[in-house]
């Protein structure tokens, strides 16, 4: 395999999906393919990190995905509270830093507390920031965004003229986190279902046919030498 580790991104955001379609493929009920997926994240985190990618952040349950079936819904929030349970003391082990992004607050309390120890476990780790967008929405996090400039700015601890890209970008979710520089959508849809759309607006965008529980190192050392050709000009022409 040709080394991908040249012109690495800083920053990968993955959107896992194809559980649903992975399990319907094998015959098997779609909490499977949820098992199967959860599985999975597992070696793109271990991929990233022994590649020395800094930071990564993973789209796992998005603000319209409350619309699922009650069964799929509960479903999904047992597998994130094992999911964080089982991983955080290896997580620690090898440098890795957890955080949530999204409305945290309106979790389940049980889910709620996995997250809140799993930041307080790994809270030292150095080598790479792992982002899990739980109740996850861009919009919902850009309007989060606008009411924290407004109670400022009634509040008289901000003037309307201060308002500019960078005070917008601090009240963020992702605050004082690069921008991703690759986003990855496994699954074959090629969309961003209201995933960090004021982040990525300059990321490279890689879309895969393969399903979320199939994409293995391989398929990510793919899209990384896809990300390695292109070229970034950021409106600018080419030097
Ligand atoms: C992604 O897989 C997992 C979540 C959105 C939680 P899907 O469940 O969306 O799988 P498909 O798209 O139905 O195959
Ligand atoms: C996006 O997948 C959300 C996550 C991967 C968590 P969806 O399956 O919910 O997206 P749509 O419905 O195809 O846009
Ligand atoms: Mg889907």
């Amino acid at each position: 395999m040709k080394d991908d580790r040249e012109n690495l991104p800083a920053h990968v955001a993955v959107i896992m999906d194809g559980n649903g379609r992975w399990a319907r493929l094998k015959d098997c009920p779609r909490m499977e393919g949820h098992r199967r997926g959860a599985e999975n994240v597992r070696s793109v985190v271990e991929g990233c990190r022994k590649r020395g990618i800094r930071h990564l952040t993973l789209y796992a349950f998005s603000t319209e995905n409350w619309g699922r079936p009650r069964a799929e819904v509960e479903f999904l929030m047992e597998l994130l509270g094992g999911f964080l349970s089982n991983e955080r003391e290896e997580m620690r082990e090898k440098g890795i830093r957890f955080r949530a992004i999204g409305r945290i607050s309106r979790l389940p309390p049980a889910v709620r507390e996995e997250v809140n120890v799993t930041e307080k476990v790994t809270a030292t780790g150095e080598d790479l920031n792992l982002f899990l967008a739980l109740n996850y929405g861009a919009r919902s996090e850009i309007a989060d965004a606008c009411r924290k400039i407004c109670e400022e700015v009634l509040s008289a601890r901000m003037r309307p003229e201060d308002i500019d890209e960078q005070a917008i970008q601090e009240r963020l979710y992702t605050a004082g986190v690069p921008d991703p520089d690759l986003v990855i959508r496994t699954g074959g849809e090629m969309r961003l279902s209201n995933f960090l759309l004021w982040q990525l607006s300059y990321a490279e965008i890689y879309f895969t046919e393969i399903l979320w529980p199939e994409f293995g190192d391989e398929e990510l050392h793919t899209a990384l030498q896809e990300y390695a050709r292109r070229e970034r000009r950021f409106g600018r022409v080419k030097n």
